[in-house]
């Protein structure tokens, strides 16, 4: 390809991020949209487009879980929409970064990628935790009450920042 398409390219197709996590009602889904509303304040909506799914189908097809989406309210987003759907190893062409909330996503997903490049897409949400977060994964907050669903969104936020920062270099 010539160097005048290959910019053609980046300027008129977006980046596409891939979140992932077990059921896609919970950790994904919330991710996104804490993502959506970091790059609508950082001037990058447009150039980037986010989805979330699951490892797991047995939530395909649902709304968010009512706790995820409440922790959400509370922090002053709303949902857009989204219905669960599972992972396929045809993301790995669709998404440019793919990321997973916990180590057991990654393995899971990692499990599905036949090629070096589709694997180095691959890097989880806690490679953007600060150095003093206390967190080493986005905990599943699925058998707890309601204080863990708020602190996976502020622990989104706070990582969000720093993958939004990397991404302005990017697009
Ligand atoms: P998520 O949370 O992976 O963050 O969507 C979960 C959702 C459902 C289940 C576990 C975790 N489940 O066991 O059904």
């Amino acid at each position: 390809m010539s160097l005048v398409n290959q910019i053609s390219l980046r300027t008129t197709m977006s980046y596409r991020v891939l979140f992932v996590c077990l059921g896609n009602i919970c950790r994904s889904p919330a991710a996104e949209i804490v993502f959506n509303a970091a790059i609508a304040r950082a001037g990058l909506k447009g150039r980037i487009k986010a989805d979330s799914c699951g490892t797991a189908s047995y939530h395909t097809g649902e709304k968010p879980d009512r706790r995820m989406l409440a922790a959400l309210e509370r922090a002053g987003y709303a949902w857009g929409g989204h219905r669960a759907r599972t992972f396929s190893h045809r993301d790995f062409a669709q998404f440019d970064l793919i990321i997973p909330q916990d180590e057991s996503n990654k393995e899971d997903i990692l499990a599905l990628a036949s090629r070096e490049e589709d694997a180095a897409k691959v890097r989880p949400m806690s490679t953007w935790f600060a150095p003093g977060e206390r967190e080493r994964e986005v905990p599943d907050p699925y058998y707890g009450g309601p204080a863990g669903f708020d602190a996976v969104v502020q622990l989104l936020e706070r990582a969000m920042e720093r993958l939004v920062a990397e991404l302005q270099e990017k697009c």
